[in-house]
Protein backbone atom coordinates (compact mmCIF):
# COMPACT_ATOMS: atom_id res chain seq x y z
CA UNK A 1 0.00 0.00 0.00
CA UNK A 2 1.63 3.61 -0.36
CA UNK A 3 0.14 6.94 0.36
CA UNK A 4 0.43 9.47 -2.78
CA UNK A 5 -0.09 13.11 -2.05
CA UNK A 6 -1.11 15.17 -4.76
CA UNK A 7 -0.21 19.17 -4.30
CA UNK A 8 -0.37 22.52 -6.47
CA UNK A 9 -0.28 25.67 -5.59
CA UNK A 10 -3.67 26.89 -6.43
CA UNK A 11 -5.90 23.26 -4.57
CA UNK A 12 -5.93 21.89 -1.50
CA UNK A 13 -2.81 19.28 -0.87
CA UNK A 14 -5.14 15.54 -1.31
CA UNK A 15 -3.75 12.08 -0.07
CA UNK A 16 -5.07 8.73 -1.08
CA UNK A 17 -4.24 5.00 -1.30
CA UNK A 18 -2.91 3.75 -4.11
CA UNK A 19 -4.05 -0.13 -4.61
CA UNK A 20 -1.10 -2.23 -3.49
CA UNK A 21 0.83 -4.17 -6.00
CA UNK A 22 -1.11 -2.79 -9.36
CA UNK A 23 0.43 -3.14 -11.95
CA UNK A 24 -1.61 -0.87 -14.14
CA UNK A 25 -2.62 2.27 -11.92
CA UNK A 26 -1.13 5.36 -13.33
CA UNK A 27 -0.45 8.38 -11.44
CA UNK A 28 -3.31 10.03 -13.83
CA UNK A 29 -5.69 7.12 -13.43
CA UNK A 30 -5.45 7.88 -9.38
CA UNK A 31 -5.74 11.48 -10.05
CA UNK A 32 -8.72 11.59 -11.93
CA UNK A 33 -10.55 8.75 -9.50
CA UNK A 34 -10.04 11.10 -6.77
CA UNK A 35 -10.97 14.78 -8.96
CA UNK A 36 -7.83 15.77 -9.19
CA UNK A 37 -7.26 18.34 -11.79
CA UNK A 38 -4.01 17.24 -13.16
CA UNK A 39 -3.78 18.69 -16.99
CA UNK A 40 -3.53 15.75 -19.13
CA UNK A 41 -4.25 15.35 -23.59
CA UNK A 42 -3.56 12.31 -24.83
CA UNK A 43 -3.28 9.77 -22.31
CA UNK A 44 -1.15 7.90 -24.00
CA UNK A 45 2.36 9.32 -23.20
CA UNK A 46 2.64 11.47 -26.42
CA UNK A 47 2.04 15.01 -25.78
CA UNK A 48 3.76 15.87 -22.58
CA UNK A 49 0.50 17.74 -20.79
CA UNK A 50 0.64 15.33 -17.92
CA UNK A 51 3.75 16.46 -16.76
CA UNK A 52 4.40 16.20 -12.70
CA UNK A 53 7.33 15.95 -10.45
CA UNK A 54 7.00 13.14 -7.84
CA UNK A 55 9.18 13.23 -5.22
CA UNK A 56 9.45 9.93 -2.19
CA UNK A 57 7.19 11.87 0.25
CA UNK A 58 10.14 11.96 2.99
CA UNK A 59 11.95 13.91 0.88
CA UNK A 60 15.87 12.50 1.11
CA UNK A 61 15.80 10.29 -2.23
CA UNK A 62 14.42 10.08 -5.64
CA UNK A 63 11.37 8.07 -5.37
CA UNK A 64 12.62 4.08 -6.60
CA UNK A 65 9.42 3.71 -8.62
CA UNK A 66 10.08 1.85 -12.28
CA UNK A 67 12.36 3.27 -14.52
CA UNK A 68 10.98 5.72 -17.31
CA UNK A 69 9.30 3.83 -20.51
CA UNK A 70 10.35 4.15 -23.73
CA UNK A 71 7.60 7.07 -24.41
CA UNK A 72 8.62 8.91 -21.45
CA UNK A 73 11.79 8.76 -22.15
CA UNK A 74 11.22 9.95 -25.52
CA UNK A 75 8.75 13.38 -23.99
CA UNK A 76 10.95 14.23 -21.25
CA UNK A 77 13.84 14.74 -23.09
CA UNK A 78 12.29 16.42 -26.29
CA UNK A 79 11.34 18.96 -23.17
CA UNK A 80 14.58 19.19 -21.59
CA UNK A 81 13.52 17.63 -18.41
CA UNK A 82 15.85 14.71 -18.86
CA UNK A 83 19.54 14.37 -20.30
CA UNK A 84 20.76 11.47 -22.09
CA UNK A 85 23.29 11.09 -19.50
CA UNK A 86 20.70 10.35 -16.62
CA UNK A 87 18.87 8.21 -18.78
CA UNK A 88 22.00 5.99 -19.68
CA UNK A 89 22.53 6.29 -15.83
CA UNK A 90 18.79 5.05 -15.17
CA UNK A 91 19.21 1.62 -16.99
CA UNK A 92 22.65 0.96 -14.71
CA UNK A 93 20.22 1.92 -11.75
CA UNK A 94 17.11 1.00 -13.00
CA UNK A 95 15.12 3.41 -10.87
CA UNK A 96 14.05 6.95 -12.26
CA UNK A 97 16.40 9.52 -13.37
CA UNK A 98 15.08 12.24 -11.51
CA UNK A 99 11.85 13.97 -10.56
CA UNK A 100 10.21 14.03 -13.88
CA UNK A 101 7.60 12.15 -14.82
CA UNK A 102 4.12 11.65 -16.98
CA UNK A 103 1.42 11.04 -14.85
CA UNK A 104 0.00 8.90 -17.83
CA UNK A 105 2.87 6.52 -17.97
CA UNK A 106 3.99 6.45 -14.43
CA UNK A 107 2.78 3.10 -12.53
CA UNK A 108 2.20 3.84 -8.93
CA UNK A 109 3.82 0.66 -7.20
CA UNK A 110 3.26 -0.45 -3.56
CA UNK A 111 5.76 0.37 -0.42
CA UNK A 112 6.64 3.98 -1.16
CA UNK A 113 4.64 7.02 0.05
CA UNK A 114 4.74 9.73 -2.82
CA UNK A 115 4.58 13.57 -3.08
CA UNK A 116 2.80 14.30 -6.89
CA UNK A 117 3.39 18.16 -7.93
CA UNK A 118 1.11 19.18 -10.59
CA UNK A 119 1.19 22.23 -12.47
CA UNK A 120 -2.31 24.74 -11.58
CA UNK A 121 -3.54 26.66 -14.58
FE1 LIG B 1 -0.17 13.14 -23.11
FE2 LIG B 1 0.40 12.16 -20.62
S1 LIG B 1 -1.44 13.01 -21.37
S2 LIG B 1 1.74 12.47 -22.30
Amino acid sequence: MSLVTFTSTLHKDKTVYAVAGSHTQTILSLAKEHHIPIDFGCGEGDCGTCLVKVSSLDGKRRPMGGPLNAREVAVLKEMGRVSQAEIDQMYVDDIPPNHWRLACQMIVRGGEDLLVEYPSK
